[in-house]
Formats: structure tokens, sequence, C-alpha cells
């Protein structure tokens, strides 16, 4: 399996503090401009690349950088877990507990137009832990077993979603009060839907598993099978939610796109490849990770004290994805 390790460049040009302030605020974005072709080069043949030595301090320094590397910004639709929105289109990490770990995922892998790329801002790193770590998508589907890797090639994945009071309101998922404009993103995204008494939603996706990279064709394991399944939920919690809302009432859920459940064997199987692809460095103050999407699945560890992480999703695609004669 490759595990090389992940490409750090460093961008040192002596402390922020000697720098004038207005300076200071744009001197990132520039020097991210100037290298723009060497990083977008890293990105290309390594999947990512991490850049010490900007010295971000804010959100907006964030969407400069990216920007300046040719990463437009996107929205987030049909988010999974609740975000702070420091401006249009850039947001903070996940509110996910800090004791436990982000598995591996690719972000937004199951909606209609991918993010191709990701761009992290470290603001403030955690005192210990709390590293984000990348995966190749590539090296875990070789390293998967054969068959496991067969069936989902075969079916796809499926997932399904219930917007209630245990999750992500589904008005802030999909960026609107209207119902109307849920259902016709909804019919344009490939979205199945169910709206339920008390103005609850639910719904349901059928998306490929394993796909071939747009600009360079290899395969690639690419979906949020175990990540976005039941047992991803403490079981503490998920019994609770399963006891308030019955077994379909949980917030998200996966199964193989046959109907067939995900069990703990293939959630366990699929994260332990995942572990030993996954390299990364611990945040340091004002570093930035910039990643292909669709190459590189990423995830985060454990951590104790505060930690600020700024997050930009950028330059969607559509994937060309295969048709299931029985897709809902
Ligand atoms: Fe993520």
């Amino acid at each position: 399996m490759l595990t090389a390790a992940l490409p750090v460049v460093t961008a040192a040009s002596g402390p922020r503090a000697d720098r004038a302030a207005e300076w200071a605020a744009q001197w990132a974005a520039q020097w991210a401009a100037e290298h723009s072709g060497e990083l977008g080069e890293l990105v290309a043949q390594r999947g990512a690349v991490l850049v010490r030595g900007l010295a971000v301090t804010s959100a907006n320094e964030v969407a400069a950088v990216a920007r300046a590397v040719g990463i437009e910004p996107m929205p987030e639709r049909e988010g999974f877990a609740p975000r702070d929105s420091y401006a249009e289109a850039v947001y903070s990490a996940t509110k996910w507990p800090p004791d436990e770990p982000i598995c591996m995922h690719h972000e937004l892998s199951y909606v209609h137009e991918v993010p191709s790329r990701i761009v992290f801002g470290c603001l403030k790193a955690s005192a210990t832990g709390g590293a984000t770590q990348v995966a190749d998508g590539h090296a875990v589907l070789t390293a998967l077993p054969p068959d496991l890797v067969d069936r989902f090639a075969a079916h796809g994945w499926l997932l399904t979603r219930m917007y209630n009071e245990a999750g992500v309101p589904w008005t802030t998922a999909f960026g609107t009060d209207d119902p109307a404009r849920v259902d016709a993103y909804c019919a344009a995204a490939g979205v199945s839907r169910e709206w339920l008494p008390g103005g609850q939603l639910r719904t349901w996706q059928r998306r490929a598993a394993v796909i071939r990279h747009p600009h360079t064709g290899v395969g690639l394991w690419f979906n949020q099978v175990a990540f976005l399944n039941e047992r991803t939920l403490d079981p503490v919690v998920r019994e609770y939610l399963v006891s308030l809302y019955g077994p379909e009432g949980l917030p998200f859920n996966t199964a193989c796109g046959d109907g067939s459940p995900v069990t703990t064997e293939i959630v366990e199987t699929i994260n332990e490849v995942y572990l030993k692809a996954a390299v990364g460095e611990p945040w340091r103050d004002g570093d930035v990770l910039i990643a292909d999407n669709i190459q590189m699945a990423h995830s985060r560890q454990p951590y104790e004290g505060s930690r600020e992480i700024v997050v930009v999703f950028g330059n969607p695609v559509r994937l060309s994805q295969p048709t299931f004669a029985d897709a809902g």
C-alpha cells in the first residue's frame, strides 16, 4: 500500500509580527499566488500538500489563499454535522465531540456536485491531538478485500438521512426554508425524499462507491459507507435515538446499494485499511492543508484543548455515475 508521507512546503519569510499589519493580512494569499503552480502540481501528483509558515490568522485569509491557488469556495449542501459559517462558503470544522475521532471520509461524496478541492486552515492548533490526516483512495481501493470492493462496485452505496430534532435541520442542510426549493434540489440532484408529519424530511440516495478520478482515470474507493453508518454514532446515543425515533429515524445511515446492511465487520475492515493508509502532520498555528477531495479521504484525531480550523470546499465536479438498473 502506498503510504508516502504528506508533502510539506514551507513558506517561511520571517515572523508575522515583523510585518506591517495590513501587509501581513495579504501576505499568505500573495505567497500562495506566487507558488500556485508548484502547489497545484503537488496536489495533482500527491493528492495533498501541507503549507507551513503561511501564518494565516483569520477565515478570510484562508479563503484568500484558496482563491489564490485557483480554488473558488462553494457553499456546503447536505452537510451532516453543524458548522459555523465565518463568511460566504467559509466554515468552521464540524462540531464533533473532541474526544471522538472523525473517521476517514471524502467530504460530501454523496452530493451531486462534489467539491474537488478542500482547504483547511489552522487558526489554532489544539494542545494535544487533533491532527487532520489524509488517505489515498486508490491505495485504499487496492488494499480492501476484493469481494467487498466487488460488491460495492456492482451495487454502489445507499445513504439514508432523517432531518429531525436529532441532527442538522433541513433548512440548514439545504440552505432554504422553502420545501419547494428542497424538492427542486432533490429532483435535480438524484435525491429521493419524503416529507413526514411535523415537517420532518427523510431522504435517500444511491451513489457509486468506486469511481475513476475525473482527471487521472485512477480507480478510487470514494464514499462514506463506513463513516456515515449508524455504527459511527456512540452506542448509547444510537440506542437513545432508535428508542425515540425508531430504526429509520437516525440522522444518517448507510447500506450497500442493493439494500443489504453494512455490518460491523465491513465498517471495521474499511476503517482499518484507512488507518494503515493515513498520513499527516500535527497542526501548527497558521498551517494550510490543500487536498484533492476526490483522490484523498481525510480524518481528524481526537484532541484536547481549544482548536480552530477553517474549511473551504471548492471547484465542484459532477462525477460520472454508473447507472444502477434499479436505482431509486
Ligand atoms: Fe470532513
